[in-house]
């Protein structure tokens, strides 16, 4: 435990450290982020705010027990930001690293759509 307090301690967050066990949520490995920026969800927006990617996780219904959500906010925001028109492959590619064990996806990829087309409608 100790060494895990000292790896963490070494990373500089951005925002608010989660509980331990959230930070095992991300692919990436503590060591490897040492010197790096990390964003986590709480700090995709201002506090008390909802980002477009959280608030359409909660139009399409597609939290349950909340438990990989992080995650899978996390990745599909920085997916979004990164490539705008993402392919369906490259959205399961994106949350591959994090396991729903309750929604069965398909609310997810609704609300990865629903980000997506609100988007475009917002740029055109
Ligand atoms: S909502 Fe429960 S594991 Fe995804």
């Amino acid at each position: 435990m100790t060494a895990v307090r000292h790896f963490l301690d070494a990373i500089k967050f951005e925002h608010t450290v989660f509980a331990l066990p959230f930070a095992y949520v991300s692919m990436v490995l503590a060591a490897d982020a040492v010197g790096s920026a990390i964003t986590t969800v709480e700090g995709l927006t201002g506090e008390g705010e909802l980002s477009d990617v959280q608030r359409a996780f909660i139009d399409q219904g597609a939290v349950q027990c909340g438990f990989c959500i992080p995650g899978m906010i996390v990745a599909l925001t920085d997916l979004l930001d990164r490539s705008p028109a993402a392919s369906e492959l490259e959205m399961r590619e994106a949350i591959s690293g994090n396991l729903c064990r309750c929604t069965g996806y398909g609310r997810i990829f609704a609300a990865f759509r629903q980000v997506q087309q609100e988007r475009a409608d917002a740029r055109a």
